[in-house]
């Protein structure tokens, strides 16, 4: 189905089931600790070998020898592979380091060898005996040192933000030489990692040329085309299998060391072998959000119209990386006649920095919402009225082309209302709650809406069940769930009459899960499939398809009502198809809006920073499940928090790695940490978006969080700090007099 004009009146507008807070049909087996893992797929390889990676103990340089004599005489071990062994082997898309093969050694902790056993203690303990030796070579680490002098480069985050290195419109310079109020400030964001609760892993096996690999992964078909390049096996002799994953934020978009390992290991020792890749080897083996330096110069008049608005954004990468993305919000939140955006790379030797949720939005949010705030101080104004004094209906780029939908006003006008934004103190360090110094701050939230070509296949039986098979992953989201609730609404059947099965690649290829485009994307899929479904039930039943009820498990046609089953009474019936946008979204800019607001306290004595409430509002099309969405919603808040408070991967200039590669060193805030959030869905369609009519909301609500967070923290205690994360080391010696 071409969708490539606005979505009239359809079935899914009954909203007999979409649009329903559902509950999760898979939340039952994740709460038993029953939906298996890769790493536990037992079903599938009872008599899996375990393999241990061994990552590189340099940052950069070549690997002169390795010794696994002594590794090989270990109990247990079967096989071991070495990067030695293979020529460096093709990299997998959207990725500029490589994952194994060849002596060159491109970051901290790439892959070197796999060590396989018949336990992974005896995998661990031999692949302690393996000997190394290097030629170090100096490296690049510190992206202070090295971002003067960082060439503006066009950058992609592959989930709907990123443009040319530099993009223009107007006289910046002239407009903000002449502007009566001027801003112009610096801030730094830190090098983040997923940290998602299950870690990398696959068991894959061979069968003769064929193999298969049960993996954690957020990208099916992209998964599985590079494992066959990487490989250099056919497609079609490769399988990937990712029913549940733990997590992805973006760290599992990209097939990782885990499942080439896992392959080439497996091949070794003949047998199935499992790999997991550690907790310490994740942080620098893997991808992670990358560091920024971001100055943003914003003019305006006194009545605080903005006429001019500057965002620059210096980050590092390896060679062939990309830069963060994180002026893209830049170009299209705010009106304001002259404008600049950049984006800079730096070469860096560290880890590969890539996509994690919301790339570019959420730390060029954490930025430009906190510059948003000083200016509305400057101007002595009140943030929220800046910012709707500034809203814009098009693009302020390109001025013909409107959104197509915007409500960022309904948004921070119902926010501010229901946190009880009016009594906020506007001036800082006012507040006291015993030894906590209380305040409030907000930002607005923004995120590009994409959407991306998706497919599906569903089956009806005699039984009247709907099977829904593709190969869209649910990584924690709730896919399982809309998908189900999509084929119940365009079925006419209830929730427990539709079975879902993701994460295969023998199923139709679908948008696969990231940058907020998967819910809208793979349901629409499901929709053109049951399209399908509904014209063959009708054909079968001799029926005109147009005039078909699909309703309470039956079809009914005049008089005639049979129960749906019925139509698969001479076999069961199967449909496919694959939606597939056309230009709409060119011709109309497609984001989605919201506001968070934030109350703090901030210890008096020790500069320790609590949250105390939340709230966001968010305009983004029709929400199909309000339940998982809100749960979304509040977990991007949570995600949010982490980055202006705690979140920080520790440079170790010298020798190039991230020191505090584990989860007592990184520290990522829990439910625990914040007692009430609450989310509030702005009642809404966009038929331009898809036949759901529906858009993106995973990744809106952890954009603009960190920045509300820092405001509130601001607004509490009058220090502005603009090196995230906020930690107390910050604020102790700016506090101001405690008793
Ligand atoms: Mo993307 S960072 O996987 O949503």
């Amino acid at each position: 189905m071409k969708f490539d004009t606005p979505a009239g009146q359809n079935h899914i507008d009954q909203l007999k089931v979409v649009g329903r807070p559902t509950d999760r049909i898979d939340g039952k087996y994740k709460t038993t600790g029953t939906a298996p893992y890769a790493y536990e797929r037992h079903d599938v390889a009872p008599n899996a070998a375990y393999g241990f990676v061994l990552g590189a103990g340099i940052a950069k340089g070549r690997v002169r020898w390795i010794d696994t004599a002594a590794a090989k005489r270990a109990p247990g071990v079967l096989a071991i592979v070495t990067t030695l062994e293979h020529p460096r082997m093709e990299r997998g898309m959207m990725n500029a380091a490589y994952l194994f093969g060849g002596d060159q050694v491109q970051h901290y902790h790439q892959a070197i060898a796999v060590v396989v056993a018949e336990t992974f203690e005896q995998a661990r303990a031999a692949a302690f005996l393996v000997k190394v030796d290097y030629a170090s070579e100096p490296g690049k680490f510190d992206l202070a040192a090295e971002a003067k002098g960082a060439p503006p480069v066009p950058g992609d985050s592959g989930e709907g933000s990123g443009g040319n290195g530099e993009e223009r419109v107007g006289d910046f310079e002239g407009a903000f030489a002449q502007a009566p109020v001027r801003f112009d400030e610096t801030y730094s964001t830190a090098d983040e990692s997923h940290a998602m609760m299950e870690p990398h892993a696959t068991i894959a096996a061979w069968d003769g040329d064929k193999v298969t690999l049960w993996t954690s992964n957020q990208m099916i078909a992209w998964g599985h085309g590079s494992l066959a390049k990487i490989l250099g096996v056919p497609k079609e002799n490769v399988r990937l299998d990712s029913p549940y994953v733990g997590g992805g934020f973006g760290g599992k978009l990209f097939v990782r060391a885990d499942a080439v390992l896992a392959a080439l290991a497996a091949k070794a020792a003949k047998r199935p072998v499992k790999v997991a890749l550690t907790r310490p080897l994740i942080m620098n083996n893997t991808t992670h959000r990358p560091a920024t330096i971001q100055r943003v110069r914003i003019g305006a008049t006194r009545d605080g119209t903005i006429t001019a608005i500057a965002h620059e954004s210096t980050s590092g990468n390896l060679p062939d990386g990309s830069p963060e993305t994180a002026v893209s919000q830049t170009k299209l939140l705010y009106a304001g006649a002259n404008r600049l955006t950049a984006m800079k790379l730096a070469h860096l030797d560290l880890p590969e920095g890539n996509a994690m949720r919301a790339p570019g939005e959420a730390p060029g949010l954490m930025v430009l919402e906190v510059a948003m705030d000083e200016m509305a101080e400057k101007l002595g104004m009140d943030p929220v009225e800046f910012r709707i004094r500034n809203d814009t209906q098009v693009d302020p780029q390109d001025p013909k082309r409107s959104f197509s939908h915007r409500d960022l006003v309904g948004c921070l006008r119902l926010g501010a209302e229901r946190f009880g934004w009016s009594k906020r103190n506007p001036k800082p360090g006012q507040v006291r709650d015993g030894q906590w110094l209380v305040g409030v701050g907000m930002a607005a939230a923004f995120r590009n809406n994409m959407v991306l070509k998706s497919g599906a296949r569903v089956r009806l039986d005699q039984a009247g069940t709907v099977t829904v098979e593709t190969d869209m992953t649910d990584i924690g989201t709730g896919s399982y769930t809309i998908i189900a609730q999509t084929a119940a609404e365009m079925m006419g059947v209830t929730i427990d009459k539709v079975v879902v099965r993701l994460g295969d690649s023998a199923f139709p290829v679908s948008s696969g899960s990231g940058g907020q485009f998967g819910a809208n994307s793979s349901t629409s899929g499901v929709y053109a499939a049951c399209v399908k479904l509904r014209d063959a039930v009708a054909q079968r039943l001799g029926i005109n398809s147009a005039d078909a009820v699909f309703a309470d498990g039956q079809v009914r046609s005049g008089n005639r009502a049979v129960p749906l089953g019925d139509a698969a009474a001479g076999g069961a019936l199967t449909a496919e198809d694959t939606i597939e946008f056309g230009d709409i979204s060119k011709s109309q800019q497609q984001s989605t809006f919201g506001v968070h607001l934030v109350e703090v306290g901030v210890d008096a004595y020790t500069g320790e920073t609590r949250v105390r409430r939340m709230l966001a509002v968010c305009a983004a099309g029709r929400i199909l499940n309000p339940k998982s969405a809100r749960s979304q919603v509040i977990g991007g808040m949570v995600m949010g928090t982490g980055a202006a408070l705690m979140e920080e991967l520790a440079v170790d200039t010298k020798r190039g790695f991230f020191a505090n590669h584990d989860l007592a060193g990184y520290e990522v805030p829990v439910h625990a940490d914040i007692p009430h959030q609450e989310v509030i869905f702005l009642d809404e369609v966009d038929p331009m978006s898809s036949p759901m009519k529906a858009k993106g909301v995973g990744e809106l609500g952890i954009c603009g969080v960190g920045a509300a967070v820092a405001n509130a923290i601001y607004n509490a205690t009058g220090i502005r700090v603009r090196d995230y994360p906020i930690t107390l080391d910050k604020l102790l010696d700016r506090m101001p007099d405690a008793a």
